[in-house]
């Protein structure tokens, strides 16, 4: 049997406490390179504090981070990124009156001062046919459905280098259809060796690619190791 490989991602005992309410109590668990996890509870679990310590909006109060083998200090969603770890939050971030490659090119500092919306274009189009990420780059966000919206922060993501991709609650926002092709997404990602880590409170949509398998109420669950059930991706 092949050893399994390096964990991505590895958290250690990371404990979140706001004020009368223990949000994470002491969570760990590995991500390893082409593995997608669903992390599953009910209202309240403590799912966006775990992804939104992951993605350094906030701070733990205890617990390592660890990225590739490296004990690292999230501070900030930049130090994320830089880490190589892209979220895609529920709500979108998107300027709605620009386009689709005029909002990603702001989130790419590398890009050359002049037009670099239109030079985030070529870039947009092949890593979005390679994922089956189709969006017109020069659409305006507002033209664009919720579904090709997420598309875009997908994309975002990607140009920025995220090899770690957390998704709050992809599904709830998309039809069944959308649902079947977001899963197919992830299936590419899977297979280019990218680890993927969606919320979901709905048991229903847990998915048949998703590989060791995270089901548990992170605010009750000093660790979460794989596997806890079982689940079906549609299609
Ligand atoms: N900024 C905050 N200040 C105080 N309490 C918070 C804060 N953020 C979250 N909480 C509390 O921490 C607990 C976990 O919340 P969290 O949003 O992480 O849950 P969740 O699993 O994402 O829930 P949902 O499925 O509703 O999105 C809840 O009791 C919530 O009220
Ligand atoms: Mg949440």
């Amino acid at each position: 049997m092949c050893a399994a490989p390096s964990p991505l991602l590895a958290l250690r005992e990371i404990t979140k406490t706001f004020p009368g309410v223990v949000a994470n109590d002491r969570v760990t668990f590995d991500v390893r390179p082409g593995e997608i996890h669903a992390l599953l509870g009910e209202n309240g679990a403590g799912k966006t504090t775990l992804m939104n310590i992951i993605y350094g909006i906030l701070q733990p109060d205890a617990g390592e981070i660890i990225v590739r083998g490296q004990m690292t200090r999230v501070r900030s969603p930049a130090d994320a990124i830089a880490a190589g770890i892209g979220m895609v939050p529920q709500h979108f971030l998107l300027v709605r009156r620009h386009t689709v490659a005029e909002n990603i090119a702001l989130a790419l500092p590398t890009l050359p001062f002049l037009f670099p919306g239109r030079r985030a274009e070529g870039r947009i189009r092949e890593v979005g046919t390679h994922y089956g990420l189709a969006v017109d780059p020069r659409a305006a966000v507002w033209q664009l459905s919720v579904s090709e919206q997420q598309r875009v922060e997908i994309l975002k993501a990607l140009l920025r280098g995220a090899q770690i991709l957390i998704l709050d609650e992809p599904t709830s926002v998309l039809t069944p259809q959308e649902v079947i092709f977001l899963s197919n997404v992830l299936r590419q990602m899977k297979a280019d060796g990218h680890a993927v880590i969606f919320i979901t409170h709905k048991l229903d949509e847990v998915f048949a690619t998703v590989s060791p398998f995270c089901a548990r109420d992170v605010s009750s669950a000093p660790s979460i190791s794989p596997p806890q059930t079982s689940g079906r991706w549609p299609g």
